[in-house]
């Protein structure tokens, strides 16, 4: 099978693959990168494991040991990192072995931070079972754990040597699962694509069917866009990648106040986007019609985006400590019009803290 997409990197490059039904007819394509004698892992976790490990290894053909992991948040953690570089130690794995990660975006966090650094780094490949691993996590490189009280402030950037994207496991995610994956993917209209914008609004009813055609079309072009801006800047040196931050310093904060897990970290996005929006109008840097066609698309895509109504004096002091701040001092990114956003810095708690007020309503 050709691939679907070339993500090219500072050491060579990897292929994607998207189609529907790919998990169950995967072994040609995993025979090109598996060595075939020794041992591999298959890494992935409780709900996955359920629903899709067995139909996998079976069509994949290759003798796997398996690796657990709990779901959930929690699983990205010292412990279990220890636990999983036991366990294929033990299981024999050696430097010619591959690491697959098949789950959601912590699988694939975690397996390819165990990959990075089991014998100072072995192949791993990254098949995607989230809406938000395929259109985001599993392209890029980033690979880590969370320390206590601080997300993914311990990892790697480790390349995968390929990724395997099913969109039929799309159908058993819950609901919420697959809006927050849709929030990243309104992002990437705004950030950098008009005619993608335009293209999510004439086929939001196909997206919310999960109409298979159009699923696949629309993770292609959401991988296409991710590896554009990583290409440009792989280790988020150049400013680049910041764009990719989007709705993220209001999200980060919201996550941090309320808790991690209250609100899906893609509903919290589209919560900053709308209040990013909504920033970006106040300061005159977009016209109000941006604000009004993203609640539209939000909406029409059924992705909660109202801003929550408390604790802003809280969220402000949270912007002021991510870690994403540039020079010590705090960076938003802004659109100017749908497809296109700047970094904006020096803007005023007030301007912000009204922004939040008025996010708080959803506005189309
Ligand atoms: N590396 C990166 O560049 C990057 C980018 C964005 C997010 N992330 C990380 O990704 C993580 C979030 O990813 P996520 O939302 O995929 O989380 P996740 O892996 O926890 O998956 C969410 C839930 O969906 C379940 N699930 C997975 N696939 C399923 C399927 N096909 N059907 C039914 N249930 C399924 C999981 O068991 C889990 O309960 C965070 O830790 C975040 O930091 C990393
Ligand atoms: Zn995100």
């Amino acid at each position: 099978m050709k691939p679907s997409l070339i993500v090219n990197h500072r050491f060579g490059n990897y292929p994607i693959y998207i189609r529907a039904g790919l998990l169950e007819c995967c072994t040609d394509i995993l025979g090109e990168f598996l060595a075939t004698s020794g041992q591999h892992a298959l890494v992935t976790d409780s709900n996955v494991e359920r629903l899709y490990a067995q139909a996998f290894t079976k069509a994949a053909n290759f003798d796997f040991q398996k690796q657990i992991c709990p779901a959930g948040e929690a699983s990205k953690s010292f412990a279990q990192y220890e636990h999983l570089l036991d366990g294929i130690l033990h299981g024999g794995l050696d430097r010619q072995s591959t690491i697959i990660a098949l789950g959601g975006g912590v699988p694939g966090d975690l397996a390819g931070f165990v990959a990075a650094t089991f014998m100072r780094g072995i192949p791993f490949i990254q098949i995607p079972t989230t809406l938000l691993a395929q259109v985001d996590s599993s392209v890029g490189g980033k690979t880590g754990i969370n320390l206590a009280g601080s997300k993914n402030s311990v990892g790697a950037f480790w390349q995968p040597q390929a990724v395997l994207i099913d969109p039929t496991v799309l159908q058993t995610l819950e609901p919420e699962q697959l809006t927050s994956g849709l929030a990243e993917v309104v992002k990437y209209g705004v950030i950098m694509d008009a005619e993608f914008f335009l293209w999510l609004e004439s086929n939001s009813d196909a997206v919310n069917d999960l109409d298979m055609e159009t699923m696949t079309e629309l993770i292609h072009r959401c991988c296409a866009l991710k590896a554009e801006v990583v290409e440009e800047d792989e280790r988020e040196t150049r400013g680049r990648r910041a764009i990719l931050n989007y709705g993220h310093t209001f999200a980060h904060a919201i996550e941090k106040v309320f808790g991690y897990g209250v609100f899906p970290h893609g509903h919290a996005v589209a919560m900053g986007m709308h209040a990013a929006a909504i920033l970006a109008a106040n300061l005159r840097l977009a016209d109000r019609s941006v604000v009004t066609q993203q609640a539209k698309l939000l909406k029409r895509l059924q992705i909660p985006h109202q801003f929550p109504h408390e604790h802003h004096d809280e969220l402000w002091k949270a912007m002021q400590r991510d870690k994403k701040t540039v020079a010590g001092e705090l960076h938003f990114v802004l659109p100017t019009r749908i497809g296109n956003v700047e970094l904006v810095k020096s803007v005023s708690r007030a301007k912000v803290l009204e922004s939040m007020e008025l996010a708080g309503h959803t506005m189309e």
